[in-house]
This record gives C-alpha cells, structure tokens and sequence, in this order.
C-alpha cells in the first residue's frame, strides 16, 4: 500500500503481520507451541529460541510490535530477527529464492516447488530430526490444513505464471541532471560488480559474515566469496539460514523500504548514512527487541560519498 492509498500488486507488503498475530498477549500454552513451530531451531548450540522462551506473553507481543509494516517474522526465521518482506515483481529473474538464498530459481517449476514449500511442506520437512509440524506432541493432531494438502501442479504453475507477470508501476522519477551524477557515482564507487545493470544484481550469494563454504559449492552454486559483512544471524542461525546472502536488485527501490534483509533501514538515505554503523544509532526500521540502539553494519559501500553524491546517488536509484 503506497502512501497515496494506491496499491502495488505483488510488491513489497506492509501489512503488519505480527501486530495482528502476536500483538495481543496469548495464553503460555497456546503461544509457547506456536513459537517452537514457527521459528524453532533446537539444535543450534546454544539454542536461538531459549531467549524468547523465556519471555513472558507480553514480552513477545511487544518483540512483535517492534517489527515494523515491510518486515515480518516470516516461519523459518525468527521472531527476533525478522526479515525484510520480498518484491515479488521481478522474480522471474532472480536466481535465488530468499534474502539467504535458501532456494535455486532455475525454472518455473522452482517457483512452484517454492510455493508448495512454503505452503507447509518445510513444516514437514525434519531438521537434524525436529520436525516444526510434529513438535512439541501437543502439535501432532493439530487439523492445520496448511500441512495437510497443496495446490495441485496445475494450480502452482497458474500461480507462478502470474507472479512472473507482475509489471512495476509507473515511475514517477525522471531521469534527470541529479540521476545522470548519480549514474556516474554508482559506477565510479563500483557498485555495478554486484548489482549490474539491467536487474542491477548480479544474481549471486556473498558469504554470511564467519561462513566458510563447504568445499565444491562453488561448483553448484554461483558464489561471489567474500562478504558485506551484515548480522550474521539469520543465515546462521534459523531454518532459512544457508551461510549466504543474495545480492538484491536495486529496481523498484523507489516503492520500497525497510532496506537491508532484517529491514533495518527505513529509506535509502538512512541505508547510505555513515552514522548506522555506530553503536548509538536508532535505526529507523527494525531494531532488535529490547535495544534501544544499535549498530546497522555491514555494507559499507557508499557511506564516505559527498552531500551532492549521495543525493545524486538516491536520485539515480529511484529511477531504477
Ligand atoms: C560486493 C558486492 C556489493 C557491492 C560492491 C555493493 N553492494 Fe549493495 N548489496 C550487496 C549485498 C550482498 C546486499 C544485501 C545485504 C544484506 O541485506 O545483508 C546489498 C544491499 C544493498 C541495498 C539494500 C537493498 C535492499 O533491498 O535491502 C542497496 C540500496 C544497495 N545494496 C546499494 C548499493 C550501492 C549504491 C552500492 C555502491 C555504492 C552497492 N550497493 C555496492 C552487495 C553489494
């Protein structure tokens, strides 16, 4: 939903999903189970999820309303580090599914496989043996049609034909003096190694900030192998972690925020502000539940520009 009220199919969303879910205190017995099912990662050492365990009911609902509209405790990932919610417009050509890369794109039957995946399949699916659908025993009979059935073929590839259909809407931002600068900066600073144009992304994964990748991924994997050197966490530690983070496309950033893949950013002129990297900054998206600062590091590319090239810069990316 822009701000004029208009709506943009298939972009980015800014429904605010945990506020709705969680925003409410729920009962212990209820919430407690839902939390295991939805982010546990149990046999990760020290365990991610201990820490929200411990929190009471009203502690979750206020971890929940600090995840703002654009950013979603998405299952898989986890209440305390959500991620920045996708644009799907443009999917079509990304090779990798996830901010982690958690899925290869290689045809539209990818994208079907990721629906039904997504569907509740990966509730299924048994991590080191914790099955998200199966535990705690108190899920077990629970009637969740979410993992019980799956849009038939027929209907996944109708549906992955109409997101790859999903057209930008029109840009409001010419192509002026300001981005025609800004074009010069972005190529002099060398962003165009990994977001070239025309998807202004290379397509590939960079390494989690500590990964090491097992050898021969190289070989299946189209791997840049260094890192940005964002939170590692969310690759590292949920169940849509791999070790990696795609290289996103700069398009359509003129109709989306919550910038970095926790969100953390809300425009891009905080996401190119030097300060994000100090500890005392108040990032203007997500921030990490029960912190009052923090730190936004990593990517450190464009930070140092002048006044005028960081303007002409944003100009320039609102054209994309
Ligand atoms: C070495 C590769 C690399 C270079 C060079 C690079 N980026 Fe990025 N960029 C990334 C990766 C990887 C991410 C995702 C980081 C994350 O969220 O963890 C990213 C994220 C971004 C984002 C946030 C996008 C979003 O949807 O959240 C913007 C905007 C951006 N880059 C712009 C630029 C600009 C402008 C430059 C040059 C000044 C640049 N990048 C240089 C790899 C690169």
């Amino acid at each position: 939903m822009m701000p004029d009220g208009s709506a943009v199919e298939g972009a980015q969303g800014n429904f605010p999903f945990e506020r709705a879910l969680f925003g409410e205190p729920l009962a212990p017995d209820i919430l407690g189970p839902i939390l295991v099912s939805t982010f546990g990662a149990p046999w990760i050492k020290p365990d991610p999820l201990a820490s929200s365990e411990r929190m009471t009911p009203e502690e979750i609902a206020a971890a929940s309303a600090a995840i703002p509209p654009g950013v979603i405790g998405r299952q898989g990932t986890s209440l305390l580090y959500p991620v920045q919610t996708p644009d799907l417009i443009g999917v079509k050509d990304r090779r990798y599914l996830d901010h982690t890369g958690l899925q290869q794109h290689r045809s539209i039957a990818d994208l079907m496989r990721y629906a039904a995946i997504n569907q509740g399949a990966d509730d299924l699916a048994s991590y080191a043996g914790f099955i998200p659908a199966g535990t705690p025993p108190q899920f077990q009979n629970l009637p969740d049609p979410a993992t019980q059935e799956r849009y038939s073929d027929e209907q996944l590839y109708a549906l992955a034909l109409y997101v790859y259909a999903l057209k930008p809407p029109p840009n409001p931002n010419k192509f002026g003096a300001a981005a025609a600068q800004g074009q010069k900066v972005f190529e002099r600073e060398g962003c165009a190694n990994c977001h070239n144009p025309p998807l202004y992304t290379n397509n590939k994964l960079t390494l989690a900030e500590g990964f090491k990748p097992p050898p021969g991924a190289d070989k299946k994997y189209d791997i840049l192998p260094i890192s940005v050197d964002t939170d590692p966490y969310l690759s590292m530690k949920t169940r849509r972690g791999t070790g990696y983070y795609k290289v996103p496309s700069l398009k359509g950033v003129w109709y989306r925020s919550m910038f970095g893949h926790n969100g953390w950013c809300a425009t891009l002129e905080d996401w190119f502000d030097p300060r994000r990297t100090q500890n005392d900054y108040v990032p203007t998206g997500f921030k990490p539940y029960g912190t009052r600062n923090s730190a936004v590091k990593g990517h450190r590319f464009g930070l140092e520009l002048s006044v005028e090239d960081k303007q002409a810069l944003i100009a320039f990316l609102k054209t994309l």
